[in-house]
């Protein structure tokens, strides 16, 4: 009894030992198995800083969404009827003129960042978001929201969000590679024409759907979906006269979605800003890849 007495404090002592112990090592396998994502995604992003944090988070919005059960079943969509299609067909010279006038049109493009404030007609802008909204899109989900931005104050908040994340862009996390390779093009994190173009377009992808039924649907290849319709809408403002510049601020997706008050489903693509040149506008002499460099024909 009197060995058991002595004996207890050094008992105690040995089984702290060991349930500290094991509560350490209980803590290392589980960081250990879940850092290696973790270290992947971080080096991932290191090595890729142009894919946008706001662009990579979908993946996992998605498996979490999925958890709660509230997405609607395929089945759940009505018949749709199918209608006959036959849209005008031309001559093979009409092909040929047309094929040609297009192209020199669409080869005039030019990324413009002076842009004039001279207004342009609403309508004209309105037309031109429908011609986007005609992109073929998976499982046609139509998974695109184009905000239209002409308020003074929003433009230059927009502004505002993107100049201070832009020169963190530049200063920080592009990297010496990026920032070079841009200077030719002499970009950098002032963008006077978020103030000073008539509109800012900025086009959300939805990365899934909310149904009236507040259920959620599917958007199959959102992203995919959403960038042809954004070349759709940029041949449209090239055919209509305006200019842009195709912009993907890094890193301003998520106060810009706040700003205008998206939804969480919806995540910033692009954001073009849109008007006529400015009268003293230049671009670089860049020169575009002949067609033998870019078609392989067999
Ligand atoms: C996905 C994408 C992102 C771009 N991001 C920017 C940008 O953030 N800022 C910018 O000034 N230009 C940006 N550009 C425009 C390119 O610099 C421009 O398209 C390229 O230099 C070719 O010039 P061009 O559009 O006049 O043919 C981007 C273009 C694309 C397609």
């Amino acid at each position: 009894m009197a060995l058991l007495s002595v004996l207890t404090p050094v008992l105690a002592v040995v089984l702290c030992l060991v349930i500290g112990f094991m509560l350490v090592r209980s803590r290392d396998t589980e960081t250990t198995s879940t850092s290696p994502d973790k270290t992947k995604a971080a080096s991932k992003a290191n090595l890729r800083p142009w894919v946008d944090q706001d662009l990579q988070d979908d993946t996992e919005s998605t498996a979490r969404e999925d958890e709660d059960g509230d997405w609607v079943d395929s089945n759940e969509e009505e018949d749709l009827p199918h209608v006959p299609y036959s849209p005008k067909r031309y001559t093979e010279e009409t092909m040929l003129e047309r094929s040609k006038d297009f192209y020199t049109l669409m080869n005039q493009r030019r990324s413009v960042r002076f842009i004039s404030p001279e207004p342009v007609p609403r309508e004209v802008i309105d037309n031109v978001i429908r011609t986007a909204g005609t992109a073929p899109s998976g499982a046609h989900t139509e998974p695109w929201t184009f905000v239209v931005v002409s308020d003074t104050e929003t433009k230059h908040q927009i502004r505002l969000i993107v100049e201070e994340e832009e020169e963190m862009n530049y200063r920080q996390r592009m990297g010496d590679k990026w920032v070079n390779d841009l200077a030719k093009l002499r970009t950098n994190w002032v963008k006077e024409y978020l103030d000073v173009a008539p509109y800012l377009v900025l086009i959300f992808k939805q990365t899934y759907g909310i149904l009236p039924n507040s259920k959620k649907k599917t958007h199959y290849y959102n992203e995919i979906s959403v960038s042809v319709s954004c070349g759709i809408l940029l041949a449209a403002l090239q055919n209509a006269g305006l200019v842009t510049v195709t912009s993907t601020p890094l890193n301003c997706g998520p106060q810009l979605r706040v700003l205008l008050k998206r939804p969480a489903n919806e995540k910033l693509l692009m954001l073009l800003p849109v008007g006529y040149p400015a009268s003293d506008a230049t671009v670089p002499d860049l020169k575009r890849k002949p067609l033998d460099e870019i078609m392989v024909h067999m």
